[in-house]
């Protein structure tokens, strides 16, 4: 195992949702695999008026909220003792340098500091200059990262003058743009199965390959991120990031090696090679809409419009699908569907890649007439798979077939410890690999892409559709298909016998 530099990990934001759930629980499990640099110290920002004591009480709780299979005594007070709180209010300058003295005059504190932007992305810029202002860049005494959460702007012009400013301060290599679904196993596992697989490549172009699905949907509504959600809504908040990123590894050519740059080189040429939306056409490649109340299992729950803290009129998506082409040699004119939305009938995440018909309808006189397609399925989550869907002939008289289904799964989740997305990124940030983590231009690629979708969707405020919570939202957006053969594909294969 690597040997990780010692290091103090402050947290902005500490008391937020993202601490709360995901940085704080994946650092907990970090220690109790032994995973964590020998000396860490993990500082907590906050303006509560806490001290050590107080927020380790804190963080106790949140853990044993979140970790399911409780909280181990002897590593929960090993963490804690690595915890700290430091009361500030970054609205304040000098609160950046009384945090410079204490980071700098706590003996036991490592040299070396990661800075993670657990905060409102208006607050990023403000926040990277201060520590700038305070010498918190500099890297004498050892290095400085600085971790930023997305979404990195509002729209392209927003993005480009974040990255600007956040250069001025800081080189890119300290800065680590995480997307945390490029620490998911699976999607990790698309770059692997496609590029340690010879037998795919053959087969992984437009000459074979019909269309390219990538799904994500959530049960959950908006939870307590009303005011974030609302100004930000579903393109914004998984489309432009995350589904985007998953299409870039599914497009991807085979870099010339495992360098950070040489990925990030391959994933830009394919945003860049995305043809873009005119503004006249968005209407055809994109669509949005938002909950209405509905049933989730035996339970009624309420539309977005009545969640807490939503303005009774917002017109914010909660659900958005784009069709996107890449104008390349080996994508030319194979639509890529890209879909999420909050309440809807199932939580998952999938990569579902249709294949074409064969090219003779040999069985054309026999009772089968037409075969149906073979798909590719990679599942991100909640199941981890990648399955291939065959049609094989059916035993007994007559010539009939069945999709049988080629199991490839590698992940089996009772087997060996798993890391979690957060986790993965989180080491690889002190471990200083930026492999995982986003280029700025290829985040100022992503928003290119989406930014003539949001300039329309802006001004058309009057009204937008609804589905009903709980369902695969509105049967309209299928408008998007470039062929009555082509549909969302929900179902994600493990049971040969049911349909799409
Ligand atoms: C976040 C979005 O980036 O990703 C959330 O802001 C979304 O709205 C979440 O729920 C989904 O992540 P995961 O890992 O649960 O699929």
């Amino acid at each position: 195992m690597l040997v990780l530099d010692p290091c103090v990990f402050t947290i902005f934001g500490s008391t937020g949702h993202l601490s709360r759930t995901k940085l704080l629980p994946s650092l907990y499990h970090l220690e109790a695999e032994n995973r964590l640099p020998e000396s860490v110290a993990i500082v907590c920002v906050g303006r509560r008026p806490w001290n050590d004591e107080t927020w380790r009480a804190e963080v106790t709780r949140w853990l044993e909220e979140r970790i399911v299979d409780g909280l181990d005594a002897d590593c929960l007070a090993r963490f804690l003792s690595k915890v700290f709180y430091f009361l500030g209010d970054i609205g304040k300058e000098e609160t950046f340098g009384l945090l410079k003295d204490y980071l700098e005059k706590t003996p036991a504190f490592p040299t070396n500091y990661v800075f993670y932007l657990s905060l409102p992305p208006a607050e990023y810029k403000m926040v990277a200059h201060r520590l700038a202002l305070n010498g918190l860049n500099k890297e004498e005494a050892g290095w400085r990262r600085l971790v930023i959460e997305k979404p990195f702007g509002y729209d392209l012009e927003d993005a480009n003058s974040l990255d600007h400013s956040l250069r001025l301060d800081f080189s890119e290599n300290q800065l680590y743009r995480i997307d945390h679904y490029l620490g998911k196993e699976t999607v990790q596992n698309v770059f692997v199965f496609r590029f340690a697989n010879l037998l795919l490549e053959p087969l992984w172009n437009r000459n074979y390959i019909d269309h390219v699905q990538i799904t994500h949907g959530e049960v959950a509504g908006i939870e307590d991120r009303a005011e974030f959600y609302d100004s930000a809504g579903a393109l914004r908040d998984m489309i432009q990031s995350h589904l985007l990123q998953l299409l870039t590894l599914v497009a991807m050519e085979p870099p010339p090696n495992l360098d950070a740059e040489s990925i990030r080189d391959e994933k830009v040429k394919v945003l860049k090679s995305i043809r873009p939306i005119p503004k006249n056409a968005v209407h055809a490649h994109a669509y949005r809409a938002q909950y209405g109340r509905g049933r989730l299992g035996d339970k009624n729950v309420p539309g977005y419009l009545e969640e807490k803290g939503i303005p009774e009129t917002s017109t914010t998506e909660t659900y958005a699908a784009v069709k996107l082409y890449i104008d390349n040699w080996r994508w030319r004119n194979v639509p890529f569907y890209l879909r999420t939305g909050k309440r809807m009938a199932e939580s998952h995440s999938m990569i579902s890649i249709r294949f074409r018909h064969p090219p003779q309808q040999l069985f054309r006189e026999t009772q089968i007439q037409e075969i149906a397609p073979n798909w590719l399925l990679l599942g991100i989550q909640p199941e981890q798979f990648i399955r291939a869907e065959l049609q094989v002939r059916e035993p007994g008289i007559g010539m009939r077939t069945r999709k049988t289904i080629l199991d490839a799964s590698t992940c089996d989740a009772t087997e060996g410890y798993h890391l979690d997305a957060y986790e993965a990124l989180l080491l690889d940030v002190i471990e200083g690999d930026h492999s995982q983590f986003l280029r700025s231009d290829e985040v100022n690629w992503a928003w290119r892409i989406v930014d003539p979708i949001l300039k329309v969707w802006a001004v058309e405020r009057d009204f937008i559709p609804t589905y009903p919570a709980g369902t695969w939202g509105p049967q309209e957006s299928n408008r998007l298909f470039e062929k009555e053969s082509q549909a969302w594909r929900n179902n994600m294969g493990g049971d040969v016998c049911i349909t799409d």
